[in-house]
């Protein structure tokens, strides 16, 4: 497959051979496990976006595995890198305190393992001061032991924001602040204390233009600050651990709040001395054009939480918010891939060396410039930062309807929010492959529109 040439092709889809593998796979699958029809063939060609499916269809996949494919397939850097090494026996071990030496020195070894994928993360985040990272398999996890660091840092303080909109995993502790959609915390026992704000959804609000709630009117300040304040608030700053928040909401529906959102977020939680977690999740390492979201806005987290693009689970935050008693946080297998803690750090080489932000910030524009200059009739909101890219379409049946018409199409999208539709390519997706997506996604629009696709099942999944 020659990547500057190859060009997505659909013979059928879902073929045949996707129908049995995908019933090969429910027969055992949890039932409640989001499923798509997409099945990749590990085994046959695949550059760059482009895949082939088990039934020889060759699609333009613009989801990069819901950003835990940031370099797409096969990428020559990685790959390389890779080959270099003579693996030794790549498999799991438990913990990080079974030291492992992946050559010499410890601070450029041969191989990449867990410490240089965590040297790596204290570099990246070294701009917020934090210097200290706990490994896990998950994202979930990671935000599991972002909040109970927070919990112990601030020890006897229970309480904790969230925001409406939010997602931050499936795990108890992190579903208890999810705001997204009901079916992730219905019936579960939650975490208690967390309140929910009102998250800004539009990038150009102030005090003064509000409308979310934020801030209810320009005079009394936010809602962050009142429920804080010593005289008429209801909430003692001392009993709040944290405030969680996504710089951008990712699942909740590519939500860019404004600057003076973030800038009050972090105020308060300076002048209360609050730990406030990132979770970068989704928007971290260089998805939006720069390493962090964080970095578009004010805030200064206390905690970065990440993962997917990392392949590891990752809670990054300074040496004194950590517990130091023994065992207070740990996991059998917290890091302990050492294979998938190699991919990710050389993931994160290959990001930096490759300059791969200045394209995602081209790339990114070029994808939003021609789906704005289209302007097809029934598409609003187009929105994004980098590769981060999103759409909003009339309603959920539309936007199902456009995510099929896509496929048919061999344009691999996903659903997220009540009706919007993302986009996230890999980080080093070429001009041909933006206008090549923006071809196949304009007509799928107009597809969908007339009545296009053939319907299907809902294909937003994370
Ligand atoms: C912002 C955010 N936080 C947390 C998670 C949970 O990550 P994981 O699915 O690896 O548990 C996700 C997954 O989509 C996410 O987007």
């Amino acid at each position: 497959m020659d990547r500057d040439t190859v060009e997505p092709a659909v013979e059928s889809f879902p073929g045949e051979r996707a129908d049995r593998w995908i019933d090969h796979h429910q027969q055992v699958a949890a039932p409640s496990t989001p499923s798509y029809e997409f099945v990749w063939d590990l085994t046959d060609e695949a550059v760059g976006p482009f895949c082939t499916d088990v039934d020889g269809n060759v699609l333009l996949d613009f989801t990069s595995h819901v950003a835990s494919a940031p370099l797409g397939y096969n990428n020559p850097t990685l790959r390389a890198r890779l080959d270099e090494f003579d693996l030794p026996n790549p498999s799991k071990f438990a913990g990080q305190n079974f030291y492992a030496a992946t050559g010499w020195p410890p601070d450029a070894p041969e191989v990449p393992g867990p410490a240089q994928l965590m040297d790596r993360l204290t570099e990246l985040t070294a701009p917020y001061g934090l210097d200290t990272v706990f490994l896990s398999n998950s994202g979930a996890e990671a935000i599991e032991n972002a909040i109970k660091i927070c919990y112990d840092r601030r020890s006897g303080a229970s309480q904790a924001i969230t925001f409406r909109g939010a997602f931050h995993g499936r795990t108890l502790g992190a579903l208890s602040l999810n705001r997204s959609k009901a079916v992730h915390r219905r019936h579960f026992p939650e975490i208690a204390g967390v309140h929910a704000l009102p998250y800004c959804r539009d990038r150009t609000c102030t005090a003064s233009t509000c409308g979310c709630g934020f801030f209810p009117t320009e005079e009394d300040g936010s809602l962050l600050d009142g429920m804080l304040d010593s005289d008429g608030g209801h909430l003692d700053p001392a009993d709040l651990a944290y405030v969680i928040v996504e710089p951008i909401q990712g699942e909740g529906g590519y939500r860019f709040p404004s600057d003076e959102f973030a800038a009050e977020i972090q105020r308060v939680c300076e002048r209360h001395d609050v730990l406030l977690i990132a979770d970068e999740i989704q928007t971290g390492l260089g998805r939006t054009g720069e390493w962090w979201g964080s970095d578009h806005y004010a805030f200064e987290p206390d905690v970065i939480t990440s993962a997917k693009a990392l392949q590891v689970g990752a809670t990054i935050s300074r040496r004194d918010v950590f517990p130091d008693e023994q065992g207070r946080i740990s996991s059998t297998w917290g890091g302990g891939d050492v294979f998938a803690a190699m991919q990710g750090a050389l993931i994160l080489d290959t990001i930096a060396e490759e300059g791969l932000l200045a394209n995602v910030r081209e790339r990114g524009e070029q994808l939003r410039d021609r789906l704005r200059e289209a302007d097809p009739g029934h598409v609003t909101n187009v929105r994004g930062a980098g590769l981060m890219v999103a759409l909003d379409l009339p309603s959920r049946e539309v936007l199902d309807r456009t995510i099929r018409a896509a496929l048919e199409r061999g344009l691999l999208t996903l659903g997220c929010g009540r009706r919007s539709m993302r986009l996230l390519p890999p980080l080093d997706v070429t001009e041909r492959e933006v206008d090549l997506a923006a071809d196949l996604l304009l007509a799928a629009i107009d597809d969908a529109s007339t009545d296009g696709g053939t319907g299907g099942d809902p294909t937003t999944v994370i």
